[in-house]
């Protein structure tokens, strides 16, 4: 149990945690969910959900069916997600309704899209694709930053019945190539520039440079947003503009596709404990259910009267399943931000707020965390009175956080929910419900209505009140992945086989006196940096691609800030000795394989690394060194004295 050691340490602080905050008469009063939610019957539940929040064209026959692992829901239901979220709205005369307030990352770019202009753009961007091939079953790259276009081409997509890979705009060329590959796409979307604090960001540069890499994938469709000048492949690149302004947006000229409930809607690539990542698989109906039916109760959405933010990039699952799908079915007015938190200057999200009214707000611990550093004086130069909700994501939040979160943004009286989710599971499995559950900070308290989640010890027994052990959901539910994509092998092992029959989350929890969940981060080899996951594995197969490096140990380092700081131990070809720049090197190295996200915070270089006589690379160790604890047991370690000249070298590093 790897960084369960670092979650023990945390969770003594967390039970600490005394102070309650009951939900207010005012918000109970009003509250989308009611108080009698958790005794409904868990078949009952999805049964209303589905039928009542979903347009079908074609009923579903059946609530669900378990295989184990494999999971349907919904069964023989036809509906389509784009008509879900955007049609329907339309034609109940909804359609001068705000969608998206886009606001883009230079100043005075903004644009306000309705219910219609979105159908329209929608339907105009399917129509474009139709035009260069795509039809149900082809499967389409998205590689875009933050730009209305974004969620557009994912609609046309779930339009045309065209399974889509959104890859996140901040991973490189050989990220997206492999993930594109894997998926087998045939088409990419990307645009020719986006920003970073105000500087033209490369997109389609890096997407050329994939593509070289991706025999599949035979179109390019390039979106036009900084309007600057890019390279050009004749023959496979085609500019979104040239036939855009020639094709229809009118819906009767594109009708929505029904698709089975179970059709694939979209993968998205997750890290996981090997080098290679994870395509993971959501279909149609269950999906669509699940997420908006969590963002209703759980963000409590008035769609008449809030205005909601989630500041996740669309590229991550937070993005898809609570920027685009949940909260358009539910017709919801939402806020899309382009750019970063602190540019042109750190008070940017609360200008935001202000401006547009915004009333619900989602973000991550380490994004609070960052404003808590920089001072409650950004946030208090704005009108912030109108939120009344806020949320949390991505990883465990330390209850000091949340209580800044709470009463700096939230006027000390918006309830906060504390979501815990994973890409995997499409959609939020343990949270507080606003206006019945006692807020504790640092719990995500409770599942969702039904939801069956436990926690077991290594033997499969479920432990009680009071103690901790591995987090599992025992019965399926509505947007759980399908599979992963091209490997059924790993999907079994990887989630099924530890406790058998249960889905193994790869996180720690325990659960207190009152049956509330508190998570512990990861217990596997996933680091969880800024609200990123990153394998280490991944990490340390980078490094090793490099031709000075022999070996590689990459672990976590508990940070303030980012919640999780990536240290990597490496030794060198011909032991050769480290310098300053052979550090610098191989840390733009990983950036530049991976991503800048995945780019190790130290790299220790090191004559050798701590090894048992089978020649395995004690882990635990360096996690203790990265982290300047007193070291553990080093007793099955073949040459005792390698730790102590590490740990003389990592000190001596900033
Ligand atoms: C962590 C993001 C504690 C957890 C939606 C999980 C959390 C991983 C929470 C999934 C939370 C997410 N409290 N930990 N509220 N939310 N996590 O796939 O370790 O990017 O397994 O999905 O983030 O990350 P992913």
């Amino acid at each position: 149990m790897g960084s369960s050691e670092q979650g023990e340490h945390a969770i003594h602080t967390m039970f600490l945690e005394e102070r309650r905050y009951p939900p207010s008469p005012e918000f109970a009063a009003q509250a989308n969910v009611k108080a009698d939610v958790y005794e409904r019957d868990f078949e009952e539940f999805w049964e209303t959900e589905g039928r009542e929040r979903i347009s079908w064209f074609q009923p579903f026959d059946k609530l669900y069916e378990w295989e184990l692992p494999y999971a349907k829901w919904y069964l023989n239901g036809k509906l389509n997600v784009c008509y879900n979220c955007v049609d329907r709205h339309v034609e109940s005369g909804a359609g001068d309704k705000v969608a998206f307030y886009w606001e883009g990352e230079l100043a005075d770019t903004r644009r306000t899209i309705t219910y219609s202009d979105l159908q329209s753009d929608v339907v105009r961007f399917a129509n474009v694709l139709k035009s260069i091939g795509v039809k149900k079953g082809t499967h389409v790259a998205i590689y875009l930053g933050m730009i209305p276009e974004l969620p557009v081409a994912m609609l046309a997509c779930a339009r045309l019945g065209a399974p889509h890979c959104v890859i996140f705009g901040g991973f490189s060329a050989e990220s997206l190539a492999d993930r594109a590959n894997d998926f087998e796409a045939e088409i990419m979307i990307t645009q020719d520039e986006g920003y970073r604090r105000g500087k033209p960001l490369g997109l389609k540069k890096i997407a050329d440079e994939a593509v070289l890499n991706t025999p599949s994938v035979k179109k390019m469709l390039v979106v036009a947003h900084s309007g600057g000048d890019v390279a050009w492949t004749e023959g496979r690149d085609i500019r979104y503009d040239d036939l855009g302004k020639d094709a229809s947006s009118d819906p009767a000229d594109c009708p929505c596709e029904p698709m089975d409930s179970e059709d694939l809607l979209f993968l998205m690539y997750t890290s996981g404990t090997t080098a290679k990542p994870k395509g993971i698989i959501h279909t149609t109906a269950g999906y669509l259910t699940g997420v908006a039916t969590t963002h209703n109760y759980i963000f409590d959405l008035k769609p008449e009267t809030d205005v909601y933010f989630c500041t996740a990039d669309i590229g991550w699952i937070t993005g898809h399943s609570y920027i685009v799908y949940g909260p358009l079915a539910n017709q919801a007015t939402s806020v899309i931000f382009e750019g970063t938190p602190d540019f042109p200057d750190k008070d940017r999200w609360w200008d935001i707020c202000e401006r547009y009214g915004v009333t619900i707000l989602y973000t991550a611990p380490t994004a609070i965390r960052s404003h808590m550093k920089w001072g409650p004086e950004y946030a208090q130069k704005h009108d912030l009175s109108k939120i009344r909700l806020l949320g949390t994501v991505g990883e465990p939040i330390n209850p000091e956080a949340w209580i800044w979160y709470r009463e700096h943004i939230g006027g000390d009286k918006a309830p906060v929910v504390d979501t815990w989710w994973q890409t995997e599971t499409g959609m939020i499995l343990i949270t507080p419900l606003p206006g019945i559950t006692t807020l504790k900070p640092g719990s995500a308290s409770r599942p969702f209505p039904g939801v069956d989640a436990a926690v077991y010890d290594e033997s499969s027994n479920e432990i009680g009140p009071g103690g901790g052990g591995y987090l599992v959901l025992r019965k399926p539910w509505p947007a759980m992945l399908r599979g992963i994509y091209n490997d059924p092998d790993r999907f079994l092992s990887n989630y099924w086989s530890l406790f058998p029959g249960n889905y193994a989350a790869g996180d720690g929890a325990r659960i207190d006196e009152d049956g509330d969940f508190w998570l512990m981060g990861r217990v596997d080899d996933v680091m969880n940096v800024s609200g990123h996951r990153l394998s280490t594995i991944e990490i340390e197969s980078a490094l090793v691609a490099h031709p000075l490096v022999a070996e590689a140990a990459v672990c976590g380092r508990a940070d303030p800030v980012t919640g999780q700081a990536i240290v990597a131990f490496v030794t060198l070809k011909g032991g050769k000795e480290g310098s300053d720049e052979i550090v610098k090197e191989l840390r733009m190295h990983v950036g530049k394989k991976i991503g800048p996200i995945a780019r190790p915070s130290s790299v220790v270089i090191t004559a050798e690394l701590p090894k048992t006589r089978s020649g395995k690379i004690m882990r635990r160790l360096l996690r203790d060194v990265a982290e300047n604890r007193e070291l553990g047991d080093t007793t099955t370690l073949a040459d005792p004295s390698v730790l102590a000249k590490i740990q003389q070298q990592a000190q001596a590093k900033p």
